[in-house]
């Protein structure tokens, strides 16, 4: 993608998840339809789908060459990464939004031939904007990111992870999982993988793991990630593959090798 189309893009979808933004902040006080999915922990609302019809009308309309992976039901149905794909979650953090009306994410990732060039993190409450081109650095509204700190030692950091993988599960021993919470400074959950991604890119949380995140949850959280000296892997250290679910690491590389080693341990 040359730069100056990458410049446009940038512009016209920072424009797009800005008003997105605008439009779920305008309406957060009014009614809406809360209906579950896969689980009964798993919500969408009327707004969910509002936000991701009015990227994929607008993507549609402007950009007829570009594909759609979102997550409600807009997108394409695809099986490459092939050409110019905007991966879409048109609000993170859904049960954050039915349940506290604050801590969800709009995000937006555009990858083309599979490699990731722009990413939006737009936290809509507070009105702050993550964002990041491919080789030119991360942003917090406009203001640049800097690198991640290189020393950051595993008992002093902090790591997003869902407490829900200290319980008895399939996947992971729970037993390697409490060692590295007992290591570790401290632990957060914020419920936006979004969020998470954002705040690692800001150096507020020093990584985020968890099992199981779709290609809309992660994908612009790893180019804006990236740009600040992050690395987004599985937790068995393998590539994400952005068509699949995936577990997720992402966290200075002076940590990811260690955590990994030391308290990935697979059932
Ligand atoms: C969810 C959030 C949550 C993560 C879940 C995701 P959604 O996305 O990112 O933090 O733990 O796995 O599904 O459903 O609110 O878009
Ligand atoms: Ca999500
Ligand atoms: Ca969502």
């Amino acid at each position: 993608m040359n730069n100056e189309i990458k410049q446009q893009i940038f512009d016209q979808a920072k424009k797009w998840v800005l008003n997105a933004g605008r439009t779920i902040k305008e309406k957060i006080d009014d009614p809406f339809d809360v209906t579950t999915k896969s689980n009964p922990n798993d919500l969408v609302t009327t707004m969910d789908r509002d936000t991701e019809q009015f990227f994929a009308e607008h993507i549609r309309k402007n950009y007829p060459d570009h594909y759609i992976l979102s997550e409600e039901g807009y997108g394409d149905d695809l099986s490459s990464m092939e050409g110019t794909i905007w991966i879409i979650d048109p609000i993170d953090g859904t049960m954050n939004f039915v349940h506290q009306r604050r801590n969800f994410a709009i995000s937006v990732g555009i990858y083309h031939d599979g490699i990731g060039e722009i990413g939006f993190i737009y936290d809509v409450m507070n009105e702050v904007l993550y964002s990041a081109k491919r080789g030119e650095g991360s942003f917090k509204n406009d203001v640049p990111l800097a690198p991640l700190k290189q020393h950051v030692n595993l008992k002093e950091a902090i790591l997003g992870l869902n407490h829900f993988w200290l319980c008895e599960n399939k996947l992971v021993d729970e037993k390697s999982m409490q060692k590295l919470v007992r290591t570790v400074r401290g632990t957060r959950t914020y419920g936006s993988a979004a969020l998470e991604f954002a705040y690692v890119a800001e150096g507020i949380v020093d990584g985020y793991m968890t099992m199981s995140l779709a290609p809309w949850d992660i994908a612009a959280g790893i180019i804006i990630t990236k740009e600040v000296g992050a690395v987004s892997t599985t937790i068995d250290g393998d590539e994400i593959q952005m068509l699949e679910k995936n577990s997720i690491l992402t966290c200075h590389p002076t940590i990811q090798k260690e955590i990994i080693q030391e308290y990935m341990k697979r059932k």
